[in-house]
Protein backbone atom coordinates (compact mmCIF):
# COMPACT_ATOMS: atom_id res chain seq x y z
CA UNK A 1 0.00 0.00 0.00
CA UNK A 2 1.26 3.32 -0.90
CA UNK A 3 1.17 6.06 1.09
CA UNK A 4 -0.26 9.47 -0.13
CA UNK A 5 1.98 12.26 -0.36
CA UNK A 6 0.93 15.72 1.35
CA UNK A 7 2.72 18.71 -0.31
CA UNK A 8 2.41 22.11 1.72
CA UNK A 9 2.05 24.70 -0.62
CA UNK A 10 2.78 28.28 0.77
CA UNK A 11 2.66 31.62 -0.70
CA UNK A 12 4.27 34.36 0.73
CA UNK A 13 2.90 37.46 0.02
CA UNK A 14 1.65 40.30 1.47
CA UNK A 15 -0.81 41.53 -0.99
CA UNK A 16 -1.88 37.77 -2.28
CA UNK A 17 -2.66 37.34 1.51
CA UNK A 18 -4.90 40.63 1.89
CA UNK A 19 -6.49 39.64 -1.68
CA UNK A 20 -5.04 42.90 -3.10
CA UNK A 21 -4.26 40.13 -6.14
CA UNK A 22 -4.60 36.81 -6.85
CA UNK A 23 -2.21 34.10 -6.09
CA UNK A 24 -0.24 32.73 -8.99
CA UNK A 25 2.26 31.06 -7.53
CA UNK A 26 0.58 28.53 -5.48
CA UNK A 27 -1.78 27.29 -8.20
CA UNK A 28 1.18 27.24 -10.67
CA UNK A 29 2.72 24.98 -8.06
CA UNK A 30 -0.10 22.75 -7.98
CA UNK A 31 -0.11 22.49 -11.82
CA UNK A 32 3.06 21.79 -11.92
CA UNK A 33 3.30 19.15 -9.19
CA UNK A 34 -0.22 17.73 -11.15
CA UNK A 35 1.88 17.71 -14.49
CA UNK A 36 4.79 15.75 -13.20
CA UNK A 37 4.22 13.50 -10.60
CA UNK A 38 2.38 10.02 -11.25
CA UNK A 39 2.68 8.77 -7.98
CA UNK A 40 -0.24 9.81 -5.47
CA UNK A 41 -0.13 13.34 -3.69
CA UNK A 42 -2.48 15.62 -2.19
CA UNK A 43 -1.78 19.98 -1.51
CA UNK A 44 -2.02 21.19 1.24
CA UNK A 45 -2.43 25.17 0.03
CA UNK A 46 -1.93 28.42 2.73
CA UNK A 47 -1.46 32.35 1.44
CA UNK A 48 0.12 34.12 4.07
CA UNK A 49 1.78 38.23 5.01
CA UNK A 50 5.67 38.04 4.61
CA UNK A 51 5.63 38.08 8.42
CA UNK A 52 8.74 35.99 10.05
CA UNK A 53 6.68 34.15 13.60
CA UNK A 54 3.48 33.49 10.81
CA UNK A 55 6.35 32.05 8.01
CA UNK A 56 8.06 30.00 10.74
CA UNK A 57 5.01 28.98 12.36
CA UNK A 58 3.36 27.67 9.01
CA UNK A 59 6.50 25.87 7.90
CA UNK A 60 6.85 24.05 11.32
CA UNK A 61 2.41 22.85 11.29
CA UNK A 62 2.80 21.88 7.85
CA UNK A 63 6.01 19.93 8.75
CA UNK A 64 4.88 18.71 11.78
CA UNK A 65 1.14 18.14 12.01
CA UNK A 66 0.54 17.94 8.69
CA UNK A 67 3.00 15.32 7.79
CA UNK A 68 3.96 17.13 4.51
CA UNK A 69 7.15 15.02 3.04
CA UNK A 70 7.45 18.14 0.45
CA UNK A 71 6.96 22.21 1.23
CA UNK A 72 7.38 24.30 -1.68
CA UNK A 73 7.41 28.33 -0.88
CA UNK A 74 7.07 30.89 -2.91
CA UNK A 75 8.11 34.31 -3.09
CA UNK A 76 9.71 36.42 -0.34
CA UNK A 77 13.23 35.54 -1.44
CA UNK A 78 14.44 38.90 -3.49
CA UNK A 79 16.66 41.27 -1.06
CA UNK A 80 13.39 43.84 -0.15
CA UNK A 81 13.21 44.43 3.86
CA UNK A 82 9.70 42.38 3.22
CA UNK A 83 11.30 39.11 1.87
CA UNK A 84 11.90 36.86 4.94
CA UNK A 85 11.11 33.45 3.49
CA UNK A 86 15.14 32.32 3.23
CA UNK A 87 15.42 33.25 6.52
CA UNK A 88 12.42 31.34 7.83
CA UNK A 89 13.36 28.59 6.09
CA UNK A 90 16.66 28.72 7.93
CA UNK A 91 15.17 29.10 11.36
CA UNK A 92 12.91 25.69 11.19
CA UNK A 93 15.02 23.38 9.59
CA UNK A 94 17.32 21.22 11.09
CA UNK A 95 19.88 20.86 8.57
CA UNK A 96 20.31 23.40 4.94
CA UNK A 97 20.50 21.72 1.87
CA UNK A 98 22.30 24.79 -0.36
CA UNK A 99 22.93 22.52 -3.77
CA UNK A 100 18.95 23.34 -4.31
CA UNK A 101 19.77 27.12 -4.03
CA UNK A 102 23.20 27.03 -6.10
CA UNK A 103 21.34 24.77 -8.70
CA UNK A 104 18.32 27.09 -9.06
CA UNK A 105 20.52 30.06 -9.68
CA UNK A 106 22.60 28.55 -11.82
CA UNK A 107 19.84 27.72 -13.88
CA UNK A 108 17.49 30.58 -13.38
CA UNK A 109 20.42 32.92 -14.55
CA UNK A 110 20.44 31.08 -18.13
CA UNK A 111 16.83 32.65 -17.98
CA UNK A 112 17.27 36.10 -16.12
CA UNK A 113 20.13 38.22 -15.02
CA UNK A 114 18.15 39.32 -11.93
CA UNK A 115 17.84 35.56 -10.46
CA UNK A 116 21.11 36.79 -8.77
CA UNK A 117 18.36 39.04 -6.78
CA UNK A 118 16.67 35.34 -4.87
CA UNK A 119 18.27 34.15 -1.96
CA UNK A 120 15.67 31.01 -2.16
CA UNK A 121 17.44 27.88 -0.26
CA UNK A 122 16.27 24.80 0.68
CA UNK A 123 16.47 22.16 4.47
CA UNK A 124 15.45 19.57 6.33
CA UNK A 125 13.11 19.68 8.55
CA UNK A 126 12.44 16.41 10.52
CA UNK A 127 10.43 14.39 7.83
CA UNK A 128 10.18 16.79 5.46
CA UNK A 129 11.90 18.94 2.66
CA UNK A 130 11.17 22.82 2.61
CA UNK A 131 12.30 24.13 -0.79
CA UNK A 132 11.69 28.43 -1.34
CA UNK A 133 10.87 29.49 -4.56
CA UNK A 134 10.74 33.02 -6.35
CA UNK A 135 7.22 34.53 -6.60
CA UNK A 136 6.94 34.57 -10.77
CA UNK A 137 5.05 31.49 -11.98
CA UNK A 138 7.34 31.60 -15.28
CA UNK A 139 10.59 31.33 -12.37
CA UNK A 140 8.52 28.21 -10.11
CA UNK A 141 8.75 26.05 -13.17
CA UNK A 142 12.44 27.32 -14.29
CA UNK A 143 13.59 26.20 -10.63
CA UNK A 144 11.54 23.21 -10.25
CA UNK A 145 12.72 21.64 -13.67
CA UNK A 146 16.39 22.28 -12.35
CA UNK A 147 15.97 20.72 -8.90
CA UNK A 148 13.14 18.26 -9.58
CA UNK A 149 14.90 15.08 -10.59
CA UNK A 150 16.69 14.91 -6.96
CA UNK A 151 13.58 15.57 -4.61
CA UNK A 152 12.07 12.43 -5.16
CA UNK A 153 15.60 10.50 -3.72
CA UNK A 154 16.36 13.48 -1.37
CA UNK A 155 12.32 12.44 0.16
CA UNK A 156 13.27 8.44 0.29
CA UNK A 157 16.50 9.64 2.24
CA UNK A 158 14.45 11.12 5.08
CA UNK A 159 12.39 7.98 5.11
CA UNK A 160 9.24 9.96 3.21
CA UNK A 161 6.96 8.30 0.43
CA UNK A 162 8.18 7.01 -2.66
CA UNK A 163 7.43 10.03 -5.24
CA UNK A 164 7.45 8.90 -9.21
CA UNK A 165 7.81 11.31 -12.01
CA UNK A 166 6.71 11.24 -15.59
CA UNK A 167 9.44 10.62 -17.26
CA UNK A 168 8.76 12.39 -20.39
CA UNK A 169 8.80 15.21 -18.17
CA UNK A 170 11.54 14.73 -15.34
CA UNK A 171 13.53 11.47 -14.88
CA UNK A 172 13.89 11.25 -11.86
CA UNK A 173 17.81 10.23 -10.08
CA UNK A 174 18.42 7.27 -7.84
CA UNK A 175 21.14 5.40 -7.76
CA UNK A 176 21.00 1.72 -8.53
CA UNK A 177 20.22 -0.18 -5.25
CA UNK A 178 23.59 -2.45 -4.60
CA UNK A 179 22.54 -6.02 -5.03
N1 LIG B 1 14.35 33.09 -11.29
C1 LIG B 1 13.85 32.70 -12.46
N2 LIG B 1 14.11 31.46 -12.88
N3 LIG B 1 13.07 33.50 -13.24
C2 LIG B 1 12.76 34.79 -12.81
O1 LIG B 1 12.02 35.48 -13.54
N4 LIG B 1 13.03 36.50 -11.05
C3 LIG B 1 14.03 37.07 -10.12
C4 LIG B 1 14.57 36.05 -9.13
N5 LIG B 1 14.64 34.72 -9.65
C5 LIG B 1 13.30 35.25 -11.57
C6 LIG B 1 14.10 34.35 -10.82
C7 LIG B 1 13.63 38.28 -9.42
S1 LIG B 1 13.20 39.60 -10.41
C8 LIG B 1 13.65 38.41 -8.05
S2 LIG B 1 13.41 39.91 -7.30
C9 LIG B 1 13.96 37.27 -7.20
O2 LIG B 1 13.84 36.04 -7.93
C10 LIG B 1 13.12 37.16 -5.95
O3 LIG B 1 11.77 36.97 -6.24
P1 LIG B 1 10.69 36.82 -5.05
O4 LIG B 1 10.86 38.03 -4.15
O5 LIG B 1 9.36 36.77 -5.75
O6 LIG B 1 10.96 35.58 -4.29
Amino acid sequence: MSTIARIGIVTVSDRASRGEYEDRGGPALIEYFKEVLTSAWEPESVIIPDERPLVDETLRQLADEKGCCLIVTTGGTGPSPRDITPEATEAVCEKMMPGFGELMRQESLKAVPTAILSRQTAGIRGGSLIINLPGQPKAIKECLDAVMPAIPYCIDLIEGPFLTTDPDRIVAFRPKKKS
